[in-house]
């Protein structure tokens, strides 16, 4: 169930007050080079995003939805955790997260990430949560292996991404092995 209040954040759909700060942090290059999105994304491109997110948490099967993340403080965005409902198994669910970089280090997406993951494995009888990463990306690697999540596999060169072949990490975590 969104919001989600944690020591220093809470967790709330993303709204139209949020769509210049999540502008911002999604076109910066070292944000979005691991991510689907390019450093053109516009106000435009996140205007069609908010209107097309679903309203509940977890989304319908098949969808996925960004979830901001909010300073408690100060509701300033610092960045989004997204889910995604499997449509081909139940209690199944894939996770991502982004922060914005001058908020990069201060364990903020462990603190959000891990409050969604509790919460779809505690509220919402998750049986698996799962999360796909560059390979290269360090940050994330880290931020998954501290929360717990299993590192599954490696799919080498396997995706054509942003012009380059891209290996690709496979990370679960189950019910049980919480
Ligand atoms: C990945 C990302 C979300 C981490 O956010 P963050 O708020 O800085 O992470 P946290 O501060 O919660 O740190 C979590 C862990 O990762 C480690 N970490 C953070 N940045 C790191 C880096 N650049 N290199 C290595 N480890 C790093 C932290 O030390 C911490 O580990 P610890 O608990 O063992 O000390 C952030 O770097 C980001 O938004 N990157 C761009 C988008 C992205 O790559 N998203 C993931 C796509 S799947």
């Amino acid at each position: 169930m969104i919001p989600l209040q944690t020591d220093r954040l809470v967790l709330a759909p993303l709204g139209a007050g949020d769509l210049n700060a999540f502008v911002a942090y999604r076109r910066d290059p070292d944000v979005a080079r691991w991510q689907s999105w390019t450093p053109e994304f516009n106000a435009e491109d996140a205007g069609r995003l908010l209107e097309g997110q679903p309203a509940d948490f977890p989304p319908p099967a098949g969808e996925w939805l960004q979830i901001a993340v909010r300073d408690a403080a100060s509701g300033a965005l610092l960045g989004d955790v997204a889910v995604h409902t499997s449509a081909d198994q139940p209690d199944s669910y894939e996770v991502g997260v982004t922060v914005a970089a001058e908020h990069h280090g201060r364990g903020v997406a462990r603190e959000a990430l891990g409050a969604v993951v509790v919460a779809l494995f505690d509220d919402h009888s998750a049986h698996r949560v799962t999360a796909t990463s560059d390979a290269r990306n360090a940050a994330v690697a880290r931020l998954l292996t501290r929360l717990g999540f299993r590192h599954e596999g490696r799919a080498v060169e396997a995706d054509w991404f942003k012009g380059e072949w891209t290996t690709l990490d496979s990370w679960a975590l189950l019910s049980r092995e919480r």
